[in-house]
């Protein structure tokens, strides 16, 4: 791999206090890279940053910090974004997880799985679109995982599951839908003759990370049982598919794609058309108020 000079460029990661986002945020601070990381408690996220500034020497470290859950505290982020810089090269959408055994949802009405790791990238992103067309290789990077193909049950007219919600379930359909609208969007800025920007998916692998930590479990502990998976990988092996594709001349200008393990990957066939994602695509215009 060869890697682009990414000194001095800025790059936002979410969900950089812990498990893979961390270990990306050390990596991509040590090639240079201007980092700003996202967290969601302020203590935690300032250590981070000066963690990162002792071990890096690199003095282009800033902190951010919201509660992805409120699309509210999203136009908080982008509008500090959008105001404190003058160029975003990479926007990194990485917070995500599995919320709890009961559906819930946040104080803005939205089933917590969904809000955290479909509306929150999703506003994000198209809140920050403008800064990331200033770039000349800027790159929007959406953690998903391969939890969309096996446990992925959407029901199209149900996005929220409000008439089936399973921790799994909420998560795989989440993960499967980011694909979708980042498919859409891909497609959209190539049309739009937008060249310089890409969008691209991964599945980080499997890491005994924090993220199941509110989950109660069950569901997915047992699934990974029954396939025989171990969590195979740290989290700083975790963040490698993320900082190739943030930082690698190879993937200049490959956009629309599913990464796994560092390679492209077909993604599950059985939701992939342009109808699911348009529905999709119009269900989080809708619900995050926002057209783009
Ligand atoms: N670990 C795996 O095996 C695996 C597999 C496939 C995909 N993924 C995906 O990889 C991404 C990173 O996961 P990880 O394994 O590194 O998990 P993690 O260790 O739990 O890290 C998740 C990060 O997201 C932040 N976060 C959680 N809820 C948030 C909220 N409401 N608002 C703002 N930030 C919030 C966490 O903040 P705190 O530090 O404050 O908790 C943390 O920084 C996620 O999108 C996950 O779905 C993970």
């Amino acid at each position: 791999m060869t890697n682009i000079k990414n000194e001095r460029r800025v790059i936002l990661i979410t969900g950089a206090t812990s498990g893979i986002g961390r270990e990306a945020a050390f990596a991509l601070a040590r090639q240079g890279a201007h980092v700003i990381v996202h967290g969601r408690d302020q203590a935690k996220t300032e250590s981070l940053k000066q963690e990162i500034i002792d071990a890096t020497r690199n003095l282009f470290v800033d902190s951010i910090v919201a509660d992805l859950f409120l699309l509210s505290e999203v136009r908080k982020v982008a509008a500090l974004i959008n105001e404190r810089y003058a160029q975003l090269d990479v926007l990194i959408n990485n917070a995500g997880g599995l919320m709890g055994l009961q559906r819930e949802t946040t104080s803005e009405g939205h089933e917590k799985t969904i809000a955290l790791n479909l509306l929150a990238p999703f506003l994000l992103t198209g809140l920050l679109l403008d800064k990331l067309k200033k770039s000349s290789d800027g790159r929007i990077i959406n953690v998903s995982s391969v939890a969309h193909k096996q446990l992925a049950k959407p029901d199209f007219t149900d996005i929220e599951n409000q008439n089936r919600y399973s921790v799994a379930k909420a998560y795989g359909d989440a993960k499967l839908y980011l694909i979708l609208v980042s498919q859409k969007l891909s497609r959209k800025l190539e049309k739009g003759g937008f060249e310089n920007i890409t969008v691209n998916t991964l599945h980080p692998g499997l890491v005994a990370s924090n993220f199941l930590g509110g989950s109660g479990l069950t569901g997915l502990i047992k699934w990974i049982g029954k396939l025989s998976i171990p969590f195979s990988k740290t989290a700083a092996e975790g963040a490698e598919t993320i900082i190739y594709l943030a930082s690698s001349n190879d993937v200049k200008g490959v956009s629309g794609k599913y990464f796994n393990n560092g390679k492209p990957e077909k993604i599950g066939r059985k939701y992939d058309f342009p109808k699911n994602e348009n529905t999709v695509w119009t269900y989080c215009e809708h619900a995050a108020d926002i057209v783009y």
